[in-house]
């Protein structure tokens, strides 16, 4: 293999992705990739840290993932480029700009073969050639690590059992964008289309049914009729093309200050949406994360529905421990009780870990102590989560900040003025929230967001 024609022709899919060339270090870690090298080698041949070479080599798969069509990672890198090399992809190297995004995203080039185009990790589904990608919302949130059971299960949920609502949640910062990033550039060839929509500007139905229908016909005619009078215009192409929509930040769909899911004034034809997901039959899967959940998703407990949830609990221990050390925070012994103590959420430990770094390694002293500690942007995380709740749900917080252990109905009933049906759907919607745990027939509430409600006196006395 010619290591400087295959660096040229990285150097113009990066480009093609992200109007940048190849800085030294992505350089660095590509050739030391073809040259089989670990990552320590590079890093030591580079003089830098091995956290930034693996940053920058997850950055550097996801954009070939991305380009090419297919998983990329240091393993497959270079056996991806000799494929490329016999597939005459580099004399097509020339043009790489003018022929990729012909659909969105990345397209494959017209003139690689099919046997190229065809994704080796895949399942027993048909690649078709007509793919379109839109993931321009979709963040790059940097490194990942573990969560490899999470992957399987969506996996095989959505490829195997054809799942088609699939709602991922968990307490801000569990990793739920994260992980859907990692899902979606594993399984995206399985379909002819992926979309990932951000609802930050709570789109109405109408608005968002139009952009989807736009982003399907691409440049062939809009249908904008219903297969039948009752069901919606997009259902229609849900049946006719296997689709992936990813819906992000999907509270933005619903009211604050009221038990979890009640949609928003004027967005209840959502509704009739995850309904017809749900009951029509189609071929596409939607994917949705938030803080909360429609109803039809939560109600469900059955094994076999086409409807699931993945309730997503904090990170194992290797990968927390490869967090830290991108922060530079190696030795750490008592790294199960800190993970324990911030619920291996990541948000939080790598806010701690930025604390920790700022502040200098005395830190660490600190971090190994009992204190629970609340960095600002934790804070302001679960200030923005706790703003939306309903006014008996802040009392029943408030109850239980004030236990020191697990507490039953019972006596969460006695303390209160709460009627006893409001106090049941409270701790319904804090469950869903997943603010509150339940141990058997008793309730809690996690330790950091007691420190953060404890905090704010006024309200939580
Ligand atoms: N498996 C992981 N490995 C490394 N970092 C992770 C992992 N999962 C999440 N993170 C990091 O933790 C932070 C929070 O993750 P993410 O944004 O996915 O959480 P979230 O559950 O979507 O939060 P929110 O509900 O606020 O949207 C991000 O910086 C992300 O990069
Ligand atoms: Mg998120």
């Amino acid at each position: 293999m010619d290591l400087k024609e295959v660096l040229k022709v990285a150097d113009k899919i990066v480009f093609a992705k992200t109007g940048q060339h190849l800085d030294d270090l992505e350089e660095a870690v590509l050739r030391g990739t073809l040259e089989r090298e670990t990552y320590k080698q590079i890093a030591k041949d580079f003089d830098c840290s091995e956290s930034n070479v693996r940053n920058t080599g997850s950055k550097l798969w996801q954009i070939f993932s991305e380009e090419l069509g297919e998983d990329i990672s240091k393993s497959n890198f270079r056996a991806a480029m000799e494929r490329l090399q016999n597939a005459n992809f580099f004399n097509f190297g020339q043009t790489v700009n003018h022929s990729f995004n012909i659909c969105g995203e990345s397209r494959h080039p017209p003139d690689i073969p099919n046997s190229y185009q065809q994704n080796e990790n895949s399942y027993n589904t048909k690649q078709s050639k007509n793919q379109c990608y839109d993931l321009s919302e979709m963040p790059d949130l940097g490194a990942f690590y573990g969560r490899t059971p999470e992957l399987e299960t969506l996996t095989n949920w959505i490829l195997q059992q054809r799942c088609r609502l699939i709602a991922i949640t968990g307490i801000s910062g569990i990793g739920k964008t994260a992980l859907t990033v990692q899902l979606v550039q594993q399984i995206k060839h399985e379909f002819e289309f992926v979309i990932w929509c951000n609802l930050d500007s709570s789109p109405t139905l109408a608005d968002f049914q139009t952009n989807l229908i736009e982003f399907f016909s691409q440049s062939e005619e809009l249908d904008l009729s219903a297969p039948h009078p009752k069901s919606l215009p997009l259902i229609k192409y849900l049946q006719k093309h296997r689709c992936l929509v990813v819906l992000n930040n999907i509270h933005n769909l619903f009211s604050s200050g009221e038990l979890a899911g009640k949609y928003k004034l004027g967005y209840e034809d959502y509704r009739t949406l995850f309904k017809q997901i749900k009951e029509l039959s189609h071929q596409s899967c939607l994917l949705l994360m938030g803080w909360e959940q429609p109803r039809i998703v939560t109600e469900v407990k059955c094994e076999n529905s086409v409807i699931r949830t993945l309730q997503l609990t904090g990170l194992d221990i290797v990968a927390v421990r490869e967090i830290f050390r991108d922060y530079g925070l190696v030795e750490i012994d008592d790294i199960e009780e800190i993970i324990q103590r911030y619920q291996g959420n990541p948000f939080w430990l790598k806010s701690i870990a930025n604390l920790i770094q700022e502040l200098g390694g005395c830190a660490t002293e600190v971090l190994l102590n009992e204190t629970l500690l609340l960095p600002e942007e934790v804070k302001e995380s679960l200030q923005q989560q706790c703003d939306r709740l309903s006014e008996t749900e802040k009392q029943v917080l408030s109850l239980l900040v004030a236990e020191n252990n697990p507490v039953n109905l019972v006596k969460l009933l006695e303390n209160s003025r709460i009627l006893s049906s409001d106090l049941l759907n409270s701790i319904q919607s804090l469950l869903r929230r997943c603010l509150i745990e339940q141990q058997g027939n008793c309730y809690t509430i996690l330790p950091l967001i007691k420190q953060y409600l404890a905090s704010l006196n006024q309200l939580y006395k």
